[in-house]
């Protein structure tokens, strides 16, 4: 079922200014699927991992599954794209698994520097020290993720004994090696949504400027499975979301130079978009967004399934790959399937999150997840 009228899309003459805003941004994502431009490029630096997190999207382990990409193969790609692209617009988010396990990511990163690229890398913590921090800086890193799930026992509850405390330490490590921006990211759970004021305290006390709730996406290890302590119920939602109007909105009347926000690919309705994220943060995927998997095939988001790679940045070039394939991300054919096919919001939603799809295809939509939002695939009672 579309969402009714009586919901969280539902807009009111206050609302009017942001659903022109809205349509705005529409305009940009259908432009770009017609003309898709890179600027967010994803690179999956391994599979490889010194935790195990028990919700861990990308199952990681202590080995790969896969081949990894040498030094010398990722810095070729890179240069490709150097060569293809205009590399000074492109940021790069080097992710894993446990990108700090590459004993190569500070040549890696110096060559996207050389090439005009900008860098961050998201990061367990757990094993960013000051000196390594500064030789990420040193290569020309100017931002650092850090995930901090919790309070001390609830992200230990998912990330492992002993993970919290050296996690802050990143943050602060980070800070000490002159980053301009430390985020943490935190994935927001039922069991630890009354901690929000918490985490927020203890990321900023560890120096952290920016700050990122996002939400757990049954895939990896998660896939099937059902765990309501990590799953927001509507009313965790809206309270999720009440949080963040409310921080935002104290934070911007300070002028305070600290930054909350909310990231998911969907739709979050005219009254939310904007109150809780920037307008434009709606899921970009195969359009300015793309990724080198940590074996070299190319694809929209390291989050979606490893089959809709659309080619190897070691068979062809990642340009001709990004200029020839994604065919799928750039129509709305597919989009508009399921409860998308008579949702009166499809023109600003564009059919939500790609990789929320997937993951949870009963329960993708975010206006339905702040009214009846729970996951039809799974049944925490058993009934
Ligand atoms: C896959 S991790 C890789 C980087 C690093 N190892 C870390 O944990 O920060 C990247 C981000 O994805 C988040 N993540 C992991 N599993 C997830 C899931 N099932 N749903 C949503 N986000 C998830 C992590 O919390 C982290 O912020
Ligand atoms: S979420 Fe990050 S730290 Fe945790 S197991 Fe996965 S890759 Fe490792
Ligand atoms: S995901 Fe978007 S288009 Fe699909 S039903 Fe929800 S609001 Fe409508």
């Amino acid at each position: 079922m579309p969402p009714s009228h009586d919901d969280p899309g539902r807009v009111g003459i206050r609302e009017l200014p942001k659903l022109v805003t809205l349509h705005r941004a529409v305009a940009r994502r259908q432009r770009l699927m017609a003309e898709p431009d890179l600027t967010y490029l994803f690179w999956e630096s391994t599979l490889r991992c010194n935790l195990r997190c028990s919700h861990c999207g990308s199952s990681c382990e202590a080995t790969s599954p896969v081949d990894e990409l040498s030094t010398d193969q990722v810095i070729n790609i890179l240069r490709t794209i150097g060569e293809d692209f205009d590399a000074s617009r492109i940021f790069v988010s080097i992710t894993g698994g446990e990108p700090l396990l590459r004993k190569d990511l500070y040549e890696v990163v110096a060559e996207m520097t050389r090439l005009g690229m900008m860098s961050c890398i998201v990061t367990n913590g757990t094993l960013l020290t000051v000196p390594r921090a500064k030789r990420l800086h040193d290569a020309g890193m100017r931002t650092v993720s850090v995930s901090i799930d919790g309070a001390k026992s609830q992200h230990e509850a998912v990330r492992g004994k002993d993970s919290y405390d050296k996690a802050l330490a990143g943050i602060t490590a980070a800070r000490q090696a002159g980053m301009v921006d430390v985020e943490a990211i935190t994935c927001v759970r039922h069991d630890n949504l009354d901690s929000l004021p918490q985490i927020e305290a203890a990321v900023r006390a560890a120096g952290a400027n920016l700050w990122r709730l996002i939400t757990v996406d049954m895939m990896g290890r998660l896939a099937g499975t059902c765990d309501p302590s990590l799953w927001l119920s509507p009313a965790d939602v809206r309270r999720t979301f009440d949080f963040l109007v409310k921080r935002r909105t104290e934070l911007n009347r300070c002028k305070e130079s600290f930054d909350v926000q909310f990231s998911c690919g969907g739709f979050l309705g005219a009254r939310r978009e904007e109150a809780v994220r920037p307008i434009d943060s709606q899921c970009f995927a195969g359009l300015c967004v793309g990724s080198i998997l940590c074996d070299g095939q190319v694809a929209a988001c390291p989050s979606l399934p490893r089959s809709w790679a659309q080619g190897s940045a070691l068979d062809h070039r990642f340009s001709a790959i990004w200029r020839t394939q994604f065919q799928m991300h750039r129509t709305t054919g597919w989009r508009r399937t399921g409860p998308c096919t008579s949702c009166d919001w499809f023109g600003l939603c564009l059919g939500g999150g790609l990789h929320e799809r997937v993951a949870q295809p009963d329960a993708f939509c975010w206006l339905h997840r702040q009214t009846d939002g729970s996951l039809a695939m799974i049944d925490p009672s058993g009934d």
